[in-house]
């Protein structure tokens, strides 16, 4: 199957030297990348800025803010069957960017404008058979709050999971909650095995 992931953070730029950003490592979906190519699946992968190397023999694209996530997913689910969007996008990005580096000596307010919510522009444009997964980070109400949100953004799967998993190998609470109302719930789960899980889903084991 042709296997659209979505990885890291976006970064929404200030200035030509500042962003606003998150703590996202990258790594969850660069190990669904690695698991889905390793099952034989055809994986395409856009990454925010990480510090990790790519797993090998997938097609790499690389975005900075998430209108550049937006547009490349939106080109790219065109041709894929499943999108897994595990990236941490950017809620926000500044009005407007400066050209130049911002002086440091007054005191200002930066205004901030929505970005595209970028699975619910691709649910818009999502053919029959075509199947949209995507992640809900919670810090209360895990499950309750995923379920919200798969509903809004027309998803067939949301894996819902905590903070936790912002700390380098550690695990996290996750629930699988399908579009059917079924739903796993999951302690201390690594993200190697939600990626596994994700991969032994009906729609790509
Ligand atoms: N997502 C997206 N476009 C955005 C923000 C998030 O496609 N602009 C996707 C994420 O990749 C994830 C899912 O939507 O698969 C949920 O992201 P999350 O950050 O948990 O929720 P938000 O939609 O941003 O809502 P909130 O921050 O209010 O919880």
């Amino acid at each position: 199957m042709k296997i659209l992931v979505s990885a890291g953070p976006t970064h929404e730029y200030i200035d030509p030297v500042r962003f606003i950003g998150n703590p996202s490592s990258g790594r969850m979906g660069f190990l669904i990348a690695g698991e889905a190519h390793a099952r034989g699946h055809c994986v395409t992968l856009v990454s925010g800025p990480v510090c990790i190397e790519p797993p090998e023999g997938i097609n790499l694209v690389k975005i900075v803010s998430a209108c550049e996530m937006r547009d490349s997913i939106m080109e790219l689910f065109q041709r894929s069957d499943v999108l897994i969007m595990s990236a941490a996008v950017s809620d926000w990005r500044p009005k407007t960017m400066s050209p130049r580096k911002l002086k440091n000596k007054r005191k200002w307010t930066l205004e901030l404008v929505p970005n595209p919510d970028i699975l619910s522009e691709v649910a818009r444009i999502k053919k029959p058979g075509q199947v949209l997964i995507g992640f809900a980070l919670e810090t209360e109400n895990l499950v309750e709050n995923a379920r919200n949100k798969r509903r809004a953004k027309g998803l067939d799967l949301i894996i819902a999971d905590t903070p936790g998993f912002f700390v380098p190998g550690s695990s996290s609470s996750a629930a699988f909650i399908y579009k059917d109302g079924f739903t796993e719930k999951f302690e201390n789960i690594s993200k190697e095995e939600v990626a596994k899980k994700i991969m032994e889903t009906r729609w790509l084991r």
